[in-house]
């Protein structure tokens, strides 16, 4: 079955989030996974683009819907692109239908609070199911290293207990924070009542997501402090590169059992 909104919102365990863009990685994560994000980080990790802002339409919509046509359980949230929803709810409206109805998808993703606050509530009243996104905001970063935790002083803090009050007021069913002090995780966690998914958040949210190549060793460049790898697949896949090479200069490879046999004469009269 399907996981829908009021599974998640009332899941008596954390929510389990990952990153997917291809149909094999949802394949392995649906059995495992509460909601699965085709984030605009597949611009950085798949394109090696240097920002989510490459992401665009067609981007989203290709990979949203290899995603979501594997997706037999896990909740499928596809991010609206950089350019295509932050000026006009009527524009964000036409786009998350395109990719709504393109992709398949359970739900939508766009990054912003207060000001986003009245697109994401015309979103929501035409039945868009919206997933906030508050704290540091990848689209709004030109520079890697302007990646910085956010709300670490008080008016910045403030500004984000309001920004996740507004979301949610506006009628998202959750919202990811990303990359703030537990203390503010856990007053805002405690202050809204749809689930907080952190990323960098620690751990007292309502759920936890990671981009899937970072945790998996897979990612070009250096990981946040808040990730932690659960693989090292960027070396086995080298290593079995290396194997590969030293198989075919060898003629180790393609073996026999890899190799066509002609037919013999008597099985050729049988087939015909
Ligand atoms: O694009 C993405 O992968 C995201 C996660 C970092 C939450 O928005």
């Amino acid at each position: 079955m399907k996981k829908t909104i009021s599974d998640l919102q009332n899941s008596p365990t954390p929510l389990v989030c990952l990153t997917a863009y291809t149909a094999p990685m949802m394949a392995i994560m649906d059995k495992h996974c509460d909601l699965v994000l085709v984030g605009d980080s597949v611009s950085m990790v798949l394109y090696g683009e240097d920002s989510t802002q490459k992401a665009d339409m067609e981007m989203m919509v290709r990979h949203g819907h290899a995603v979501s046509k594997t997706a037999q359980k896990a909740f499928v949230i596809v991010d609206m692109p950089y350019g295509s929803y932050e000026n006009d709810a009527v524009e964000a409206l036409k786009n998350a239908q395109i990719i709504m109805d393109k992709t398949g998808c359970d739900g939508i993703k766009l990054e912003g609070g207060k000001d986003q606050a009245s697109t994401i509530q015309y979103l929501t009243s035409n039945d868009i199911p919206i997933m906030g996104h508050i704290g540091l905001l990848p689209q709004s970063v030109n520079d890697i290293k302007d990646y910085k935790v956010q709300g670490r002083i008080e008016s910045e803090a403030k500004a984000l207990m309001n920004d996740a009050k507004a979301v949610e007021e506006a009628g998202a069913f959750g919202i990811v924070i990303e990359a703030v002090p537990e203390p503010l995780a856990a007053a805002i966690t405690a202050s809204v009542n749809i689930p907080t998914i952190g990323i960098g958040a620690s751990n007292v949210c309502d759920g936890q997501i990671l981009v899937s190549e970072d945790m998996l060793g897979l990612s070009l460049g250096r990981s946040p402090k808040f990730v932690k790898q659960y693989a090292n697949i960027g070396q086995q896949i080298e290593q079995s590169i290396k194997q590969y090479v030293s198989d075919v200069q060898s003629r180790a490879f393609p073996a026999a059992e890899n190799t066509y046999k002609a037919k013999k004469q008597n099985e050729l009269k049988k087939a015909s």
